[in-house]
Formats: structure tokens, C-alpha cells, sequence
């Protein structure tokens, strides 16, 4: 049975997405759109993250607090999108390691290339993130955890902003064992393998290229 599809619907992640979607939003505003929602997506992706008992001292006197345990995290952005998430996570999750993954899919194949790769060595024992705005064929998001996981990586979870059905059911069908949580679903990929109705090429419109 694939693992589960968390669609964050909160009402401030709906109504920065659909500041984003606006073909008229600034390479500046998009930015900081996605920085802010990265940083709403991290407070959902961590929800279930154990808890230990620690006690701790306050200024009238001591009581029992809880800190987060188990498994350290790692954030993998798929460059060059995925890193629009990555200061909105860190800024809650500073001792994060990063994992880059860098991925890009050939215009005319839509196949995914691997151009660079650098990790922890660590990955079996801790959470991984792996971070790309946009879910749509797939191809990156299965090759970017093909390679996670041949470093050792056996507990991940997807997050991205938009995920087109295409590609929920490639991923799932690759790695079924890991959850996904987007703040849309959209309707389908277009000829050229973008999501609609999208927002367009999440990449060109961060750093604005074209
Ligand atoms: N990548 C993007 O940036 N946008 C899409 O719609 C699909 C893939």
C-alpha cells in the first residue's frame, strides 16, 4: 500500500500559493512566497517527530520540558527549485544537514540528468526531506531518492508545493514507502510536462531566468 498524500490546506499556505500562481508575481515577491510557504510546508512535514522528556531549570525552578528525539534530518533539495525551500526550513530546523541534489530534466526527453551530488554520510540514521517545488512527471523526484537511498537513506519523505497526478502515482509507484505532503493537487502535466494549471517553471521564476 503506497504511504500517505498530505494535501496542507491551511488557509495561509492556500492564499500565498495563489499569490505565487499569478503570472505577475515579482521574481522578488515569488521568492519570498515560497521561502514563507517552505517554512509553513516544515511545521506540517515535522508534526509527528518524536518527543523525549528533558528537565530543565527555569528561573523559578525546575520542571520537565520535551525536545524533539530519534533520527537527525537532512533536507535534500533537488537543485535548482528545490533550494527556494531550504532558508524557510533551516530557519526552524537549524541543525539540518543539507543534502544537494543536483537534477535537471532534459526539455526534449523529460528524462532526469544528474549533474551533481553532495551528502551527509550518515543517511541511514536520519530523516530525509526531500525538497522540489514542483512534482510533475516525477523523473527527478525518483531519481533524487534512487540516489538517497544508494547512500544509505531508508527514511524519507517527499515535499513539494504543487503535485500533478502523473506524478503522485510515478512516485508512488517508485517508492511507495514514502509519504508526500503538497499544498495542491493539481489537474494534469500539458504536452511540454508542465503542471496545470501550475504557476510555470518554478526555477525561471525564483531566479528570474527564462
Ligand atoms: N517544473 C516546473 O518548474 N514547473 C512545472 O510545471 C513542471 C515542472
Amino acid at each position: 500500500m503506497a504511504a500517505t498524500v498530505t494535501v496542507v490546506d491551511h488557509p495561509l499556505v492556500q492564499h500565498k500559493l495563489t499569490l505565487m500562481r499569478d503570472r505577475d508575481r515579482s521574481t522578488k515577491g515569488f521568492r519570498e512566497l515560497l521561502n514563507e510557504i517552505g517554512m509553513l510546508l516544515a511545521y506540517e512535514v515535522t508534526r509527528d517527530l518524536p518527543l523525549e522528556p528533558v528537565i530543565i531549570e527555569t528561573p523559578i525552578e525546575a520542571t520537565e520540558g520535551r525536545r524533539i528525539a530519534g533520527k537527525k534530518l537532512v533536507l535534500a533539495p533537488i537543485l535548482r527549485a528545490g533550494v527556494g525551500f531550504l532558508d524557510g526550513m533551516l530557519s526552524l530546523m537549524p541543525a539540518a544537514r543539507v543534502s544537494h541534489v543536483g537534477i535537471y530534466r532534459d526539455p526534449e526527453s523529460l528524462q532526469a540528468v544528474e549533474y551533481y551530488f553532495k551528502s551527509p554520510s550518515d543517511l541511514a540514521d536520519r530523516t530525509v526531506l526531500v525538497l522540489d517545488p514542483m512534482l510533475a512527471t516525477a523523473n527527478s523526484a525518483v531519481a533524487a531518492i534512487d540516489r538517497l537511498k544508494s547512500r544509505g537513506a531508508r527514511d524519507l519523505r517527499f515535499v513539494c508545493l504543487l503535485a500533478a497526478p502523473e506524478g503522485l502515482a510515478r512516485l508512488q509507484q517508485a517508492h511507495p514507502e514514502v509519504p508526500v505532503w503538497t499544498a495542491a493537487i493539481d489537474s494534469h502535466l500539458n504536452d511540454h510536462g508542465y503542471i496545470v494549471p501550475g504557476l510555470g517553471d518554478a526555477g525561471d521564476r525564483m531566479y528570474g531566468t527564462r
